[in-house]
């Protein structure tokens, strides 16, 4: 197989201690040597390969892994986000203006709005997402979604259980039963996920515990929102089904911390939530310190955070987070991985995916000293280069 170097690399993070310095596994001067869709070798510049690409001293990372999102759905709320930003609090409701529009939408209106979605998350440096259905909230219109979904990515994540919708108002046991039945019939066969969002206003812990244990049967990892809009039982629920990860974490307490320390679930901040709802934001410092796994995702939907810009999400989490440049990073590439469950991406180490973002600018602290400013210049999906800024990877100096 013929070999592809990304050569003049200023400074390269692996996200492997073991091969350079500090967490995040630092190199300067090196190269990365990628063959078919996987990473070959990590070497010193100048390194010999078939085909030879010039970073031009920039700094190289590894691909953003965005583990919560939801790309598919139709419709636009942006009317919801004005009103909001006007003084109009932020409830879990909208969401069924997103299904009436969803479920509205032609299967082919879909997959273009899903697949044009992760098209702008590549050019943003992210290599892997997740994708939630969730706007369907019936049958066959949460499998479409988890169909379209699934020709995007292989995390696909049913999310039947995210509100009750319209026709199941005062009859949320029976949605349960739905989802917990026929739904999860149609849909995990298209999934590698279940989540459920257990918050007041959606589905309590027992309805929750319910969706999970059917999901888990169904053969599905587990996944759940949770404590977004107030203290409650996800984080715990989530630590006891053994899920993958609890994702929002706005509001965290002392059992909470205690609890997610002691496991393997992984805490997912989403800053660009607690922005585009003017929640406070949540104090990830304290769950670092106290030996919480975290990671920081986007939540990509048209109510609570419409943006695909894991960048923004760092320069978030680093301002307003409490977390180092170095964590953020880390939460927004590894973190992510590791909240999927997967050790073949978030990392630039031999044999991982070769999924990898160039930066135009020599240092990644830029993307939170930077703010707003499009730092991307090529993203490297599955050793596929996609330049972002044209020509950028023939050797000219970044600003
Ligand atoms: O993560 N928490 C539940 N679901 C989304 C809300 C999506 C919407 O408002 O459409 C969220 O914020």
């Amino acid at each position: 197989m013929s070999a592809l170097v990304l050569d003049n690399i200023g400074l390269l993070v692996t996200n492997d201690a073991a091969i350079g310095e500090g967490p995040l596994g630092v190199l300067r001067d090196a190269a990365l040597v990628l063959e078919g869709d996987r990473v070959a070798a990590v070497a010193p510049a100048g390194a010999a390969a078939d085909e030879r690409l010039d970073a031009g001293g920039r700094c190289v990372i590894p691909g953003f892994v965005d583990s919560h999102t939801h790309l598919a759905f139709a419709g636009d709320r942006s009317d919801e986000f004005a009103a909001r930003m006007a003084g109009r609090p932020y409830e879990a409701g909208g969401i069924r203006a997103t299904t009436d529009a969803t479920r509205r939408a032609s299967h082919a209106e879909l997959r273009e709005l899903t697949k044009r979605r992760r098209a702008e998350a590549l050019r943003a440096g992210t290599t892997h997402v997740e994708i939630k259905s969730g706007y369907g909230l019936e049958v066959e219109t949460e499998r479409r979604l988890c169909e379209v979904a699934g020709e995007v990515t292989d995390d696909v994540t049913f999310l039947g259980a995210h509100v009750v919708p319209a026709e199941f108002e005062g009859r949320a046991g029976d949605y349960v039963e739905l989802v917990c039945g026929r739904m999860l019939d149609a849909c995990a066969p298209l999934a590698r996920w279940i989540d459920v969002f257990c918050e007041r206003g959606a589905f309590d812990a027992e309805q929750s515990r319910a969706v999970l244990v059917a999901g888990r049967e169904a053969g599905l990892g587990l996944r759940v929102h949770g404590n977004q809009l107030g203290p409650g039982p996800g984080a715990r629920l989530a630590v006891e089904t053994g899920a993958a990860s609890v994702d929002h974490c706005t509001f965290l307490d002392d059992a909470d911390i205690e609890a997610l320390a002691g496991s393997k679930t992984v805490a997912t901040f989403l800053p660009a939530t607690d922005f585009s709802t003017r929640q406070p934001y949540p104090d990830a410092r304290r769950a670092i310190d106290a030996g919480v796994a975290v990671a920081i995702a986007t939540n990509a939907n048209p109510g609570s955070s419409n943006t695909t810009s894991m960048s923004f999400c760092i320069a978030l989490a680093v301002r307003d987070l409490g977390m180092a440049v170095e964590e953020a990073l880390a939460a927004a590439t590894l973190g992510g991985a590791n909240a999927l469950r997967r050790s073949d991406v978030g990392r630039l180490t031999p044999g991982a995916r070769a999924d990898a973002a160039v930066l135009d600018t020599t240092s990644y602290v830029d993307l939170a000293y930077r703010p707003g400013v499009p730092l991307i210049a090529a993203t490297i999906s599955a050793g596929r280069v996609v330049e972002v800024l044209p020509h950028s990877l023939s050797g000219a100096h970044p600003m």
